[in-house]
């Protein structure tokens, strides 16, 4: 599939990136900036080819790559992916957009979740990006060790949307990456919940001193 990842140059886009990469698929990493993308798009390059891929992403502004994928994901921060998605709703309108998006803050030393008066922040996006097939998945998957192409993991990543098609193909999708497992969470005003629960797993990685938790349905 052709994949965009709007702010693929972040914390949540090197792991989506070459491990959509690696299965075949064509990535943009998409910035503000063009410059910013070439070069994240060379050093993801780096990471694919001592990896011993022949894959390639490429790099482009955030409409550009938009226009040019199936699927956007907006890894950009909470409290700027409104904004982006006002400018890009044009160019994203039909398409399917994933949001991993967490509404959170930090009080007195730990993460709280933001409620958002529309029910989530894929609501909210879904409210802005009226004509796309938004889907929201990925929001409990920790950037780092998701970036680290040797770690082992086992997780779930629970995905919920009204458009039942377009969800479909995003569990696909996330199935093809080795160590995750896509779950049907029902609708988007599920999303909520979901959003909630990476603050959560925050606190507790702080509190017990336990790194890059996930979550796992059993
Ligand atoms: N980090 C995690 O572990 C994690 C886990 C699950 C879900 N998430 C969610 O995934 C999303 C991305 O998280 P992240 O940690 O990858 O974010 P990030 O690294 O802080 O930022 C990602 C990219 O967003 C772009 N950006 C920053 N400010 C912007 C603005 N004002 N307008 C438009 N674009 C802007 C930047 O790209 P350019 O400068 O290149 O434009 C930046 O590289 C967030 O919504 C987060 O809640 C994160």
């Amino acid at each position: 599939m052709k994949i965009a990842l709007l702010g693929g140059t972040g914390n949540l886009g090197v792991g989506l990136a070459v491990r959509f990469a690696m299965l075949g698929h064509d990535v943009i990493v998409g910035s503000r900036k063009l410059e910013k993308a070439e070069k994240k798009a060379e050093e993801y390059n780096e990471i694919l080819s001592k990896m011993e891929s022949k894959a390639k992403v490429i790099g482009l502004k955030n409409e550009d790559a938009a226009r040019k994928s199936e699927i956007s994901f907006f890894t950009i921060p909470w409290n700027h992916a409104f904004s982006t998605a006002e400018q890009l709703k044009d160019v994203l309108a039909d398409k399917i957009v994933v949001s991993p998006l967490v509404p959170m803050e930090k009080k007195n030393g730990f993460f709280i979740y933001n409620p958002i008066p529309e029910g989530s922040a894929a609501e909210k996006l879904a409210g802005i990006l009226k004509n796309s097939r938004v889907v929201s998945a990925f929001h409990n998957i920790p950037a780092d060790k998701f970036a680290d192409l040797d770690a082992k993991f086992d997780w779930d990543v629970a995905v919920c949307s009204d458009d039942e098609d377009a969800k479909k193909i995003v569990i696909d999708l996330i199935n093809q990456i080795d160590g995750l497992r896509a779950l049907d969470a029902g609708p988007l005003a599920t999303s909520r919940m979901v959003e909630s629960i990476t603050p959560l797993l925050i606190t507790i990685s702080i509190k017990n001193k336990m790194k890059d938790l996930g979550v796992k349905f059993v």
